[in-house]
């Protein structure tokens, strides 16, 4: 069976998010900002206080910070912050005594976030530039590990639960929101890198991926579907009826 071609996928991934953060307004397959982050369980309360930017270019998939139960004082790290909006959040959650760490690849994203929280005066928030399979930190460093939208992006999935898993402490949790299958994606769709950096192409199985989870080493707690999220454009709202592409949140602990 053919793969998907993982140096086309990075460029194509990058460049796609590169525009989500210049362009936020610009014409993609999934919707981003304010609307659909309230609409997904966003608290207007939070939303007012952190960066305007960071909403217009948020693409996540779901909200996981009842999931996440952030508690002040904890170390959180963000994987694939994107322009930050999670990471914000995330800092108002664990306050000054806590300390939030985005990590990106994508240049644009990481300069947009790092920009908006120097301007926002959030000082317990880093942004590190990376790759999440290969996380540059230490075992066992953080409480919570939280992500929007992103493992389904990523090649090397295995790997990137396993990394989630080894930097949590124990007791620590991975809550995150992403989008998986009921139908297994067909090849076509699969080694379309455009359809994959669109969040669909390399969506996995929703029973695979719980699994790689747990292979991890992760006990999943909660799973919840988000109907409220769908794709927008004609091509990805045809793919994910046919496949029953959809958005989940859940936790899952380091016992
Ligand atoms: C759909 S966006 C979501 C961003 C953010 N979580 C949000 O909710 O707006 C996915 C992000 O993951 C990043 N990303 C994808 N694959 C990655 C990888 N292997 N390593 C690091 N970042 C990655 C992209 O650069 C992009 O910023």
């Amino acid at each position: 069976m053919d793969t998907v071609d993982t140096q086309a996928l990075e460029s194509k991934v990058k460049d796609m998010y590169e525009r989500v953060a210049h362009d936020p307004h610009g014409d993609f397959h999934f919707e981003m900002g304010r609307a659909l982050a309230e609409r997904l369980g966003y608290s207007p309360y939070d939303l007012d206080r952190v960066p305007a930017p960071s909403i217009d270019s948020f693409a996540g998939v779901g909200h996981h910070f009842e999931l996440a139960t952030l508690q002040s004082g904890e170390h959180v790290l963000d994987l694939g912050s994107g322009s930050g909006l999670d990471s914000f959040v995330a800092s108002l959650k664990v306050g000054s005594t806590g300390r939030v760490v985005g990590v990106d690849m994508t240049t644009a994203q990481l300069e947009k976030a790092t920009e908006l929280r120097q301007r926002g005066g959030f000082s317990n928030i880093e942004y590190v530039q990376g790759y999440i399979d290969q996380l540059p930190f230490e075992d066992e460093s953080f409480d919570c590990v939280i992500s929007n939208g992103v493992f389904n992006l990523v090649a090397n999935k295995e790997g990137t639960f396993k990394e989630a898993a080894r930097v949590l402490k124990r007791g620590g949790r991975l809550a995150l929101s992403d989008i998986v299958t009921a139908v297994q994606l067909p090849n076509g769709i699969v080694c379309n890198a455009t359809l994959w950096a669109a969040c669909i192409g390399g969506a996995m199985h929703r029973e695979a991926y719980q699994q790689a989870i747990q292979d991890a080493g992760l006990t999943i707690q909660v799973v919840q579907p988000n109907p409220q999220y769908d794709f927008i454009s004609d091509q990805a709202s045809g793919a994910t009826k046919k496949y029953q592409v959809q958005s989940i949140s859940l936790v899952a602990v380091k016992l």
